[in-house]
């Protein structure tokens, strides 16, 4: 039998998990830094992505050799328990000290089941579902080794231009910072099991701000904007026991966020009281020197006395910290306190205990992709689906006659899963056609054509992608395809149009400055209309786009996103009526992309345009295109019609801490059970800073019966009127508030309150 590391039976006994005894955990973590070198210190801040999936340009060769060096702190990217345990062995056989490695990886919106990307899981706005799939990914990675993810991402972003966009939660803050609580709550739980991991809260801070959408752009705004309308799912993660944060690649207020000591220490450590570790994206200390911040030794030293702890990647921080020690531009104080939040991550885990925790063998084959978690991934799909037009009932549509389901998306089972899919195995997802047929059985018959390919030009389509996937051009002419399509279509009662983005148009690295859907995917459309046929649109992207042309002509629009791995079927649920549709958009859905940043939460300004009005002389709106948006934040249809009558208020004279409660009657108009999201939005009518015409402040998704009518009411206290104000302190003010509630953001039901301290 193999020697026992010494640390380990010091450690038996310890407890594990995040509420791991902090003085039990000191004492170990001191005695065991006593033995470290500075060499061995410096490795543990070291993060290589040497796995099976490298996402950038840096790979690592020899990396064995470093472990047993103890040059590396925790690995990312590679998948089994196999490799993570032969990996784990090297360092807790090899290296000196025997200190465990910690294995990240992107388990971004589900790891082999995959879920809806995240932009469209905001849209469920139903966290019971966010937390059960942030649960479900972190039971499937840690079957397979994984112990730490790279989510969730919580950027705030109101620019559809910017691809990461998808990854995140929308434009909301409100709803951003319930989501962000839900996944790190999934993720985590008390991290007592080894089906529970390290989340890691990302990307701090303003990523989702990029100027003109295009990814890695620079961010500059004020702090009033930046604490009242970005920073609160930061904030909220934290607050929930996020155990780690991640640096992002952006500058803020000139300093790039991986070297901003106001961001990582001012804010996230000394207000924010986060206790946990810091970690760089990917070579993001050494992309400064890019950023025009200095060689790799200044910037190195930059990020760590800014509070970064570990480097991604890079290998800044072990190539160079030793010489800028020696020199004075770091302190010993500095490096050991990063080396001690590396270790306090291992040690939270309860790695220190048992290495092999998470490297179960058994668990991978009764835990992955299991037929439960795929059916919890195919129900929640379904809800994040977004019914935006539907005219005429046209949808659910009858299991009966002929289906011609048409579009470049139609028959993918790759496009399904959308960005950051890392350990996806991409054929047994379900594609639209698999889901209909199914459905279907022999009661309809569905036939298809791809009808375009995904874009006009092959090079967007044809360029090898982040993850190797190809996107399988179909090598006919435009022409033949087209015909293709009619053929099917003339014999069909109803088109199916499968169209939009693919999964590779969204995600990092992937800002668009056209949102709409491509053009040949647009002349497509046009030719089904013009068969006379309903058409259907079932339209796939992972960012808001520019659709007025559709909305105006097309009967039927159902935004199914990117579903992940269920998608197909989770598709056929909603299109024959087996799921009643419940998603609500987390986004402003602009009319054009000069509109962009259109969102819901704006200022007033001192010449507003009246809601719903076109152009005037002198007034903040444009000459060629009114203000409004398509479809507004919170919209979403549903097959029932759900109505919000009478407002009432428990009063309209509040003082000091008082609850006020807010009630209506929402009522299922129609002959479906269904779901709604009734929303409450505030008005501060005047403040000692200008403030939003409404933001979001409750939420309720609520199940209704067909016919049922039934009171929704709201609690609300003067925390929920809270803000930062011009000195950065978080307080309300007294005056009036107007109280609105209905189904969006714009169709709303309003009165209003008087509020004294
Ligand atoms: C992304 C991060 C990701 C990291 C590791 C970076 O390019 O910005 O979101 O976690 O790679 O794969």
């Amino acid at each position: 039998m193999k020697k026992l590391p010494v640390l380990f039976v010091l450690l038996l006994a310890a407890s594990v998990g995040i509420h791991a005894q902090p003085s039990r955990m000191n004492d170990f973590i001191g005695e065991l830094m006593g033995k470290m070198t500075l060499e061995e210190k410096l490795g543990q801040l070291n993060l290589p992505g040497a796995g099976d999936i490298v996402t950038g340009q840096a790979g690592n060769a020899d990396i064995a050799k470093k472990i047993a060096a103890g040059q590396v702190g925790g690995l990312f990217n590679i998948k089994s328990v196999a490799k993570i345990k032969e990996v784990q062995r090297i360092a807790v056989e090899k290296s000196r000290l025997r200190i465990p490695l910690i294995f990240g990886m992107d388990v971004i919106h589900g790891y082999e089941t995959i879920f809806p990307i995240p932009l469209a899981l905001s849209c469920s706005w139903d966290m019971a579902e966010v937390e059960k799939s942030a649960r479900i990914a972190a039971t499937e990675a840690s079957a397979d080794g994984i112990c730490w993810t790279f989510s969730p991402m919580v950027d705030i972003a109101r620019d559809p231009r910017w691809g990461r966009i998808a990854e995140g939660n929308g434009e909301d803050p409100y709803l951003g910072s319930h989501i962000a609580r839900a996944m790190v709550k999934g993720y985590q739980g008390d991290l007592s099991s080894n089906s529970q991991i390290m989340s890691c809260v990302k990307h701090y801070a303003l990523y989702g701000a990029a100027e003109a959408g295009r990814d890695y752009n620079t961010t500059d705004m004020s702090r009033v904007r930046m604490f009242n309308e970005y920073m609160a799912p930061y904030k909220a993660a934290v607050d929930a026991g996020a155990g780690t944060v991640m640096a992002s690649f952006n500058e803020v207020d000139g300093i790039p966020a991986t070297a901003n000591h106001y961001l990582m220490t001012e804010v996230l450590r000394n207000q924010w009281h986060f206790k946990g570790m810091l970690v760089t994206d990917y070579t993001g200390i050494n992309e400064m020197t890019a950023h025009g911040m200095g060689d790799l030794q200044t910037v190195s030293a930059l990020a760590l006395k800014a509070g970064i702890d570990m480097d991604m990647v890079g290998e800044g921080f072990l190539l160079t910290l030793g010489k800028s020690l020696k020199e004075g531009k770091v302190t010993m104080d500095q490096i050991n306190t990063a080396c001690r939040r590396v270790l306090e991550v291992k040690y939270k885990l309860g790695l220190f205990s048992n290495p092999y925790k998470y490297c179960d063998e058994k668990r991978a084959a009764s835990e992955i992709f299991t037929a439960s978690n795929r059916q919890a991934a195919r129900d929640i799909a379904a809800d994040c689906f977004v019914l935006l037009k539907n005219q005429g009932s046209l949808l659910p549509l009858k299991k009966a006659g002929t289906i011609a389901l048409i579009g470049p998306l139609a028959n993918s089972r790759e496009n399904m899963t959308g960005t950051w899919s890392v350990a996806a195995n991409f054929e047994k997802s379900v594609s639209v056609l698999d889901g209909l047929r199914q459905a279907a059985g022999d009661k309809a018959s569905i036939l298809y054509a791809r009808g375009a390919n995904l874009e006009s030009d092959s090079l967007l389509e044809e360029h090898e992608t982040m993850f190797g996937k190809s996107l399988h051009r179909d090598p006919r002419s435009k022409e033949v395809l087209l015909q293709e399509a009619l053929a099917a279509a003339a014999q069909a009662d109803v088109i199916v149009a499968a169209v939009g983005e693919s999964a590779e148009m969204t995600g990092e690295a992937s800002s668009r400055s056209n949102i709409e859907i491509p053009e040949n995917q647009q002349e497509l459309l046009k030719a089904l209309m013009k068969t006379g046929k309903p058409v259907v649109l079932v339209l796939f992207t992972g960012r808001p786009l520019a659709i007025k042309w559709e909305n105006e002509h097309l009967p039927a629009i159902l935004n199914v996103w990117f579903g992940g791995t269920e998608a197909g079927n989770a598709i056929a649920d909603v299109l024959f009526g087996a799921v009643n549709p419940s998603g609500k958009l987390s986004t402003t859905w602009p009319q054009n992309v000069g509109q962009v940043p259109l969102y819901y939460n704006h200022k007033n300004t001192g010449r507003p345009l009246p809601e719903g009005g076109w152009f005037q002389k002198f007034r903040s709106n444009y000459l060629d295109v009114s203000n409004d948006p398509v479809y507004p934040f919170g919209y979403g249809l549903s097959y029932s019609r759900f109505t919000y009558h009478d407002l009432r208020l428990s009063s309209t004279r509040l003082h000091g801490n008082q609850h006020l409660t807010a009630t209506v009657t929402l009522t299922n108009e129609g002959t479906m059970d269904g779901k709604e999201v009734a929303q409450l939005y505030i008005r501060d009518m005047v403040a000692s800073i200008t403030r939003p015409v409404k933001e979001l402040k409750g939420f309720q998704k609520i199940f209704l019966k067909a016919g049922a009518s039934r009171e929704v009411s709201f609690d609300i206290t003067p925390a929920d009127l809270k803000f930062y104000n011009s000195s950065l302190k978080y307080d309300w003010e007294p005056g009036e508030f107007v109280i609105m509630v209905g189904g969006n953001s714009r169709e709303l039901l309003s009165a209003s309150v008087n509020w004294s301290r």
